[in-house]
């Protein structure tokens, strides 16, 4: 189906773009070796610095792809785009801002500072962990199995297919993650978990061991640019509500204490995970007459993050893909 879509637009053209699309992730790529890959969760460690890829779909179900776009890695805090999402649709968007706010915090994105400063102690906004653990424990169902479900079902409604799952990474940061353990302790003590602590820790580490690759995140950035519509199988997967909330805080939140310059210098939603995983959704408004100019939806994966916790060569390549074909909402 993609093919016939490529054939209507431009076949000699669209070519040299993707030949473009392979200069500049060789370009970036070495950036990686700078950087360091999350080894506070150890099995994400062992990943390679180099690798650097990115897939690239608009609302014609054209598509460009480069580098090690195929290479499967974990959601991580992507996929507190998607639990939000989830919740919102199983609760309803007031109940779940009763319980998380939507202000950026400008620290990092698992500290408990705010947590106290602010009482009565309600999390900043969804991309952060304390926010995104609270989310989790809205979700429907009684059960961390149920409730994973949530999460699970929406994603593959949106990529058409159930993601895999990545065991040897959801046991390395159950094991260690003493920091969500804490986080989700306050929490409780204030009111905000509808859950078990170790219950709601479990759904959210499984979130985050979903697996993914570039395309899969690309076509849930398509349908975040199309606002819940999905153009590809021509259905509305989330109330436009919603999408418009989630990119709101995509954009002032998503990529952490890094947000600000990002929104000043990449100026589109996003939203990064420590696996090294970017996922950018371009609005159907810039101005320049291009091959994404009807919006679109990025994946780019470098495993190599920087001290804020997103892809250092990702973010690179992100800023030259925005110069290029003009992707700032500003
Ligand atoms: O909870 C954690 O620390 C990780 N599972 C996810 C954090 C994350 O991806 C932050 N991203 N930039």
């Amino acid at each position: 189906m993609f093919q016939q879509k490529i054939k209507e637009i431009d076949p000699i053209s669209d070519f040299k773009e993707e030949k473009y699309l392979e200069e500049w992730v060789m370009k970036y790529r070495s950036l990686g070796m700078k950087g360091r890959c999350a080894d506070y969760i150890p099995a994400l460690g062992e990943s390679n610095r180099s690798d650097l890829g990115v897939y690239m779909i608009n609302s014609n179900g054209f598509e460009m792809k480069a580098g090690d776009w195929n290479v499967p890695f974990t959601l991580q805090s992507i996929s507190k785009v998607i639990s939000f999402i989830a919740a919102c649709l199983d609760r309803g968007i007031p109940y779940v801002l009763n319980r998380v706010d939507v202000e950026p915090t400008g620290d990092a994105f698992n500290s408990i500072i705010r947590l106290e400063m602010h009482k009565p102690g309600k999390p900043f906004n969804p991309m952060i962990n304390a926010g995104a653990i609270t989310v989790t424990s809205l979700l429907n169902g009684d059960s961390p199995e149920q409730k994973l479900e949530s999460t699970y079902a929406l994603i593959e409604k949106m990529i058409g297919k159930r993601p895999t799952f990545n065991e040897n990474v959801f046991q390395s940061e159950w094991k260690t993650a003493n920091r969500n353990r804490a986080l989700a302790y306050y929490l409780k003590e204030n009111g905000f978990l509808e859950s078990e602590v170790e219950d709601v820790l479990m759904v959210y580490l499984k979130q985050c061991s979903i697996e993914v690759t570039t395309k899969d995140i690309a076509l849930i950035g398509l349908i975040l640019s199309q606002n819940g519509y999905d153009p590809i199988h021509k259905r509305q997967v989330f109330p436009k509500q919603i999408a418009k909330l989630i990119k709101g805080l995509m954009l002032t939140c998503g990529m952490y204490n890094a947000s600000g310059k990002f929104a000043a210098f990449v100026g589109i939603p996003a939203k990064s995970g420590v696996s090294g995983g970017v996922m950018a959704s371009v609005p159907a408004r810039c101005r320049q007459k291009n091959l994404f100019q009807t919006g679109c939806g990025i994946g780019i994966y470098g495993p190599a993050i920087d001290e804020c916790g997103n892809s250092l060569a990702g973010v690179e390549l992100l800023k030259h893909l925005t110069e290029v074909y003009d992707f700032s909402i500003f």
